[in-house]
Order: C-alpha cells, then sequence, then structure tokens
C-alpha cells in the first residue's frame, strides 16, 4: 500500500497535491511519502516481533540522507555495500554497531574504513576477501565481526540480472564448501565468527525459494555448531518483491515472510537480520514527469514525457513495468487510447512502456510513474548531459527537497579542462 491518492480528482502524496510540487520544482522529479517508508519499515519489524532481530534496510534502493535519517530514527539498521554507503549511514547518523558490510568486492580501504568507524559485521563472500579482511584487522589491533555468505544454489524465480542464489552467480561461498571455510576462517584471529549470511535475489514473488534456502542455512547452522563454531546470527538477505502491476500481482507479505523465518529457524536461537530494500522504498515513491509532445507516428501515438531513460532505468534495463497514471485523475467512462511511452534519450531503448491505456493526454499534462521509489534516483546517470532530477519527500502536510536539481554550469563544472588543452 501506499499515500499516492486522488483527492478531488488530483492526485496527492499524503496531503500535499503533486501539482503544487511540481509548480515548485519543475518536473521530473522523484517524490517519496514519509508515512510509506514509515509504515514498510514497521512491517518488517513487527513481522520478526517475538525474535531477537533487526531490520538493516539495504540502502543501495534508496540512498536519500534524508530517508536513511528517517528510517535511522526507527532504529533501523543499515545494509551497505561500499565505502560511500557506509559514509553516508555514518553521515545520517546509523551507530556503527548497527550497519552491516555486504558486497564481493570489498576493498581494503572499505574494509578500514568500517573498521575504524565500528560495524555491526561484515558478510565475507570468499576465502580472498577472508584473507585480506583478516590483515586489515590484524594491521589495526582489531577483529572483525564476520558472517560468510552461502551460496545455497536455489532458483530465486526472479529476473536473471537480479537472481544471485544459484551456483553460477557470482555470489556468496558455495554451501557445499562452507565447512572448510568455517574452519579456515576459525583460525584467523583477526575475525570472529558469528553467524552465516545469505541473500537469493531480488523482486521475489514467492516464498517457496526463500524456504528453500531457509532450511539450506538451518541444516548449515546445526552442522556448523556441531563443528565447534559458534553461529549466534543469521542475516537473510534481503528480496520480498513488491506489486508494480497493482492490477495482476499480490507477492507475499511481510507478515507472511516473517512466519516462515520462525518456522524454518525460529528453534535455532539465533538472532535474525533482514536486508530489505525494495519493500521498504519502492511503492514510497513516484517519478513525476510533464508530456512535453503527443506524437503520432504510423501506427501508434507516442506520448514523449520529460522524464528517461537516465532518470529510471528499469525498463530499459530489466524490462520492468511501472504502473504509470495521470496527476489529474481522468473522468468517469472517459475510453483510454494505447499510447508508446517515451523519453527524449536518442535511443529506443528509452521507451517506458508500450501499448499503455491512458486516458487521452495533452502536452504540458502531468503523469506519474508508480513503484519509482527504489532502484530510482539511485541508479540515474546524466546520460544525455540531463541534470540528475531532485528528490522531494512528503511527511504529511509539508514537504521538502531532499536532493536539489544542479544547475546547468554544476554539471559543466564538474569537468576539468587540463591546462595544456
Ligand atoms: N541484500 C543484498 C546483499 C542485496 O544484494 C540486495 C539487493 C538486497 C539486500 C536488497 O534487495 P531488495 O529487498 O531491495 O530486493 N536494481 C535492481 C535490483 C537490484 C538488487 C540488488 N541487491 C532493480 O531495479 O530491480
Amino acid at each position: 500500500m501506499d499515500h499516492f491518492l486522488y483527492q478531488n480528482g488530483i492526485l496527492h502524496a499524503e496531503d500535499v497535491a503533486v501539482p503544487e510540487i511540481a509548480a515548485q520544482v519543475g518536473t521530473p522529479f522523484y517524490l517519496y511519502c514519509a508515512a510509506t517508508l514509515r509504515r514498510h519499515y514497521r512491517l518488517f519489524d513487527d513481522a520478526l516481533e517475538g525474535m531477537d532481530h533487526l531490520v538493516c534496510y539495504a540502502m543501495k534502493a534508496n540512498s536519500n540522507q534524508a530517508v536513511l535519517k528517517l528510517l535511522a530514527n526507527m532504529g533501523a539498521g543499515m545494509d551497505v555495500v561500499s565505502g560511500g554507503e557506509y559514509a553516508r549511514a555514518k553521515a545520517a547518523g546509523v551507530p556503527g554497531e548497527r550497519i552491516v558490510f555486504s558486497g564481493i568486492g570489498k576493498t581494503r580501504d572499505e574494509m578500514r574504513m568500517a573498521l575504524i568507524g565500528g560495524i555491526r559485521q561484515f558478510n565475507v563472500e570468499s576465502e580472498p576477501e577472508m584473507v585480506a579482511l583478516n590483515e586489515v584487522a590484524l594491521s589495526l589491533g582489531l577483529v572483525a565481526p564476520i558472517t560468510v555468505r552461502v551460496n545455497p544454489d536455489v532458483d530465486a524465480k526472479t529476473h536473471a540480472k537480479i537472481a544471485t542464489g544459484k551456483s553460477e552467480n557470482k555470489f556468496g561461498i558455495p554451501i557445499s564448501r562452507a565447512s572448510q571455510v568455517y574452519a579456515q576462517a576459525a583460525k584467523m584471529k583477526g575475525l570472529q565468527v558469528i553467524g552465516i549470511d545469505v541473500h537469493i535475489g531480488s523482486q521475489l514473488t514467492e516464498l517457496a525459494p526463500y524456504k528453500a534456502a531457509y532450511k539450506k542455512v538451518a541444516e548449515l547452522t546445526k552442522q556448523l555448531r556441531a563443528e565447534g563454531h559458534t553461529i549466534t546470527r543469521l542475516d537473510l538477505g534481503g528480496g520480498l518483491g513488491i506489486p508494480y502491476e497493482r492490477s495482476n500481482e499480490a507477492p507475499p507479505l511481510p507478515v507472511e515472510y516473517g512466519q516462515l523465518i520462525k518456522e524454518t529457524l525460529g528453534d535455532l536461537g539465533c538472532e535474525i537480520e533482514i536486508e530489505p530494500g525494495r519493500l521498504i522504498a519502492g511503492n514510497a515513491g513516484i517519478l513525476v514527469t510533464q508530456v512535453i509532445y503527443v506524437k503520432q507516428g504510423e501506427d501508434r501515438q507516442f506520448l514523449i514525457v520529460d522524464a528517461a531513460m537516465n532518470d529510471l532505468i528499469r525498463p530499459a534495463m530489466y524490462e520492468a513495468h511501472h504502473d504509470i497514471i495521470p496527476v489529474v485523475e481522468a473522468a468517469a467512462g472517459v475510453a483510454q487510447t494505447p499510447y508508446d511511452i517515451v523519453g527524449p534519450v536518442c535511443e529506443s531503448g528509452d521507451t517506458f512502456a508500450k501499448h499503455r491505456d491512458l486516458a487521452p493526454m495533452n502536452a504540458g499534462e502531468l503523469v506519474a510513474f508508480r513503484s519509482a521509489g527504489a532502484y530510482g534516483a539511485v541508479m540515474a546517470s546524466e546520460y544525455n548531459s540531463r541534470p540528475m532530477i531532485p528528490e522531494v519527500l512528503v511527511d504529511g502536510h509539508q514537504f521538502a527537497v531532499i536532493r536539489a536539481r544542479p544547475s546547468l554550469e554544476d554539471m559543466i563544472n564538474r569537468d576539468t579542462i587540463p591546462e595544456w588543452l
């Protein structure tokens, strides 16, 4: 659910009319609802009630400082995958003991930064990484708490580009080698093994793959304990999907996911961490864009909007569907017409939707792409020298620009012309 609803025929974000924001900020822009972010964080937190747990928001989904601060204020931990994300989490006031460091290619500099700044744990993904982390920790006179990310060889049944739990994927160590790797880790004085990590993919729309993976984690926990390791924490990753196409999608709810965790892992006495990103931020955001032209093609009509693939790359990159709605609600009974909705970038891939039915639209009117709060702004670029678009946060009656649109000069001045040219 979200807080983008029509009131008197005008799309609102909580209590603020979207056209009012568009008039002040200009289009295109990302718009987030604080109420939805809070609600979704709470759904996960409540789903794990009764178990010792921490919800570590996967901030790669949306790492704006205001979003991080809002979640940090609620007690959220953060899952980070780079030194940049670690620094962002710290800047938003997240204490080191609530930051988990994931990712297959952590550099020694990133390890050093997190060890000095404070870290809850590193999720280690290979033997060479383990060796490097041990060396860095020893050189600082510190001990790095770790889990090892295992690859359970489970098909997450999601888009191939975001599936991570099959043996052919680059992530984690094969679960069949876990015993060996934990034995190696136990000998390293700079590491303290505390648990197991798993993450099988993103935008999962069924619970069965989680169940298969978590059963393997339960077995592995018992096996490693029998081999003398202390396993007190299980990081179960993120990945729970959201309904991008409201008319025909109903992915499992966080409460059902929590129930599955309790059923498969609840008797192990471990502290549970989860790393949801998309479900917290995805439906908390929309992308608001304006129609520049309505163009008649040979056999179709194009709606050319002022947002493009550089602002929201998901349709071009994953053939992703985003519901698209007019900001001024169509009058009841108006016949819909199919449009190809495209941006101004000079690539045919810059197409948000094909044959999408909408009430007839005119130049100057606003449309909103739903479910754009996760993997939207964070994946944007300035391709075609289109400056990054602003982000706005609504909270009840108030709104604020939480990232301003750079001027053309700002954009150009990031480059330097060498004096010898
Ligand atoms: N934990 C780890 C280790 C991850 O790699 C990810 C996402 C998450 C947690 C959060 O997953 P979520 O709950 O958000 O599904 N850009 C793609 C999604 C990439 C996901 C990468 N890893 C998209 O736009 O669909």
